[in-house]
């Protein structure tokens, strides 16, 4: 099972991530999974619109699947910030638009040659190479004009694509990917290790914060206290995310997490379990953790959901 749905019932069975069951963030995970698949079903364009295989492909690949954790942390720090519930629930399916075109090229035979992603065979498999690649290219596109039709300010909205372009450029997720497929084969210290993580996976989870935060207040001083509190949860979570990714590639099974594992030492990858083994990988995880509580702390008792986010991105079993 690898649907958020199954997400929510781990976190309802997992007493460490201090949720328990019939908890109001159960219905409220719940609510806001089905708003980002409306959100992303509307602004997606419909299959039958031409090149419908391309757009079938596109669909396929953004719809119906994955743990949406972006649009959730999207959510919760725009609920901080009391965001317009129609401006976040489009930002957020932007935001994961960006996430499932990385997907998608990262699954590439030129990058990790993966065959199976979110329990079903990925686009390249299902469709083509240059389908896939043109399913990510345009899912990015998509993304961008989404953002720019938001029911907000312009100088919101100008905001907001400032913050995603940023993160998923050359400097960010696009240049860890880089960084990631060039140091196949090498040993990376854990400062450089760390660095890959934080561009490759933490930028795009630090955006979905800050730019659920940006749909509700603008990022100036009356507003410092959020944004320092934001930037160091999502600092620590977003790093935590890719550390629990390279445990699971380790150690779960491929059927729960509906994709290949061990492909990461297959292929030779450097990360944090082949640098610092299982042990000190889930301590260093379960020390972020803390580090992401530590940062809510300023914003006590309202931070509660993106703690119970956290929780959830360090103890999810896929
Ligand atoms: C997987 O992301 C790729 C990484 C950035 C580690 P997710 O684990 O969020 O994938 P889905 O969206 O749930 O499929
Ligand atoms: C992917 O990291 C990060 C991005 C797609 C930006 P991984 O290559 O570890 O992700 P999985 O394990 O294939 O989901
Ligand atoms: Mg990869
Ligand atoms: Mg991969
Ligand atoms: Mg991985």
């Amino acid at each position: 099972m690898t649907s958020a749905a199954s997400l929510q019932a781990e976190a309802r069975a997992d007493p460490a991530s201090g949720v328990g069951a019939g908890d109001a963030f159960d219905a409220w995970v719940r609510d806001t999974l089905r708003r980002t698949e409306h959100a992303l079903a509307v602004s997606l364009p419909p299959a039958d619109t031409l090149p419908s295989h391309l757009h079938e492909a596109l669909r396929y690949a953004a719809l119906g699947g994955g743990k949406r954790i972006r649009p959730l942390l999207c959510q919760a720090a725009g609920d901080l910030a009391e965001a317009p519930p129609d401006a976040l629930d489009a930002t957020g399916a932007a935001i994961e638009m960006i996430h499932v075109y990385s997907l998608v090229h990262d699954d590439l035979p030129a990058m990790d040659d993966d065959d199976l992603r979110r329990g079903k065979p990925t686009v390249h498999v299902a469709y083509d190479e240059a389908t896939a690649i043109l399913v990510g290219d345009a899912l990015q596109a998509q993304a961008f004009y989404t953002l720019s039709a938001l029911p907000l300010p312009a100088e919101r909205r100008i905001a907001l694509v400032r913050e995603l372009a940023q993160a998923a450029g050359s400097r960010q997720l696009v240049g860890g990917q880089a960084i990631d497929l060039h140091s196949i084969g090498h040993l990376l210290g854990q400062p450089e290790l760390e660095q890959m993580h934080r561009m490759k996976t933490g930028a795009l989870i630090r955006a979905a914060a800050r730019m659920g935060a940006l749909c509700g207040v603008a990022d100036t001083p009356p507003n410092a206290a959020l944004y320092r509190a934001l930037d160091a949860y999502s600092a620590a979570i977003g790093l935590a995310f890719q550390v629990v990714d390279d445990i699971l590639d380790a150690t779960a099974d491929t059927a729960t997490l509906g994709k290949t594992t061990g492909k990461d030492a297959g292929a030779d990858k450097p990360t944090c379990v082949s640098m610092l083994g299982l042990e000190a990988s889930r301590a260093l995880a379960g020390a972020l953790r803390e580090r992401a509580h530590a940062a809510l702390a300023p914003l006590a008792p309202r931070g509660r959901r993106l703690g119970q986010l956290a929780d959830l991105i360090v103890h999810r079993t896929h």
